[in-house]
């Protein structure tokens, strides 16, 4: 069966400089990636190379079955991006304008809501727990209760895979956890395939099935049912790098094995 996402030998450099060298994985339907590494290491440059923001020098990749030069299905394809929370409280948006604006803008006529408009809010609204939240302004949520609008948003056009990057950056530590959860059970009970970049090595080893690791001298794919040992991930990132145990107290994951 074909991969719901497959990169081939992709290598992209800025300017000459190289950042990404011959990266090979793939990924199915249901999957929960995480991509991992040190500062600079590539993780942001890759996953736009998979949104076609950035086109690589060489390599391959196939999304949802096409080619991604050729691929028209943009429309499955959600992108939550780092900087999503950063909305000042005097923003003038409600959390049902924000999440109904993906609607409006694929409905194809400038400005017409699609007759479900109303249902469809409500019901990625209740997928991210913020139903309570519909006629609050966005700029006067939380860090982490805005993160869970911006999944809302991209979750009202029913994507296939949900790419996020470093989503938790400057939420506590709760809400982070929160939004782990939230992730696991998309992929769990709606069959979403997550792809997500983070700096929490603890966390995303509990939660995703499978790791890309990129790191100084290439980079490494990992199935998470192997241990992750710390010499294996200090190797990569070039430093001691420390695994904590960690238990999830939303869903209840255990990092199994691993070294505390
Ligand atoms: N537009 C750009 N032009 C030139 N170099 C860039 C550009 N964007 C990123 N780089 C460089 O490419 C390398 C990889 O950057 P990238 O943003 O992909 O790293 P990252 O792994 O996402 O880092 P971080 O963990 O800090 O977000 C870095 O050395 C960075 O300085
Ligand atoms: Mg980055």
């Amino acid at each position: 069966m074909e991969h719901i996402l497959e990169v081939k030998d992709l290598s992209f450099a800025y300017q000459g400089k190289p950042v990404l060298k011959d990266v090979s994985f793939s990924i199915d339907k249901g999957d929960f990636l995480g991509v991992i590494g040190p500062n600079g290491s590539g993780k942001s440059t890759l996953i736009k190379c998979m949104l076609k923001i950035l086109v690589p020098d060489k390599g391959e990749i196939r999304i949802l079955g096409q080619d991604i030069r050729k691929f028209d299905g943009w429309s499955k394809i959600g992108y939550v991006s780092q900087k999503a929370n950063s909305f000042n409280g005097d923003f003038p948006a409600t959390v049902r304008e924000i999440v109904g604006l993906n609607l409006i803008a694929r409905s194809g006529i400038f400005g017409k809501r699609p007759k479900d408009y109303g249902d469809r809010i409500d019901d990625a609204l209740i997928k991210v727990g913020m139903q309570e939240y519909g006629d609050k302004l966005i700029g006067r949520l939380s860090g982490g209760q805005q993160q869970r609008v911006f999944i809302a948003r991209v979750l009202v056009s029913d994507p296939e895979i949900l790419f996020l990057d470093e989503p938790t950056v400057g939420i506590d530590a709760n809400s982070e956890e929160a939004l782990y959860c939230l992730l696991a059970r998309l992929v769990e009970e709606l069959g979403i395939t997550v792809v997500m970049v983070t700096h929490d090595i603890g966390a995303i080893t509990v939660h995703a099935n499978k790791l890309v690791c990129l790191g100084e001298d290439g980079f490494v794919v990992h199935d998470i049912h192997e241990p992750l040992t710390e010499e294996k991930l200090s190797k990569l990132y070039g430093y001691g790098v420390r695994l904590h145990g960690h238990r999830c107290h939303g869903c209840e994951r255990n990092q199994g094995g691993a070294p505390c």
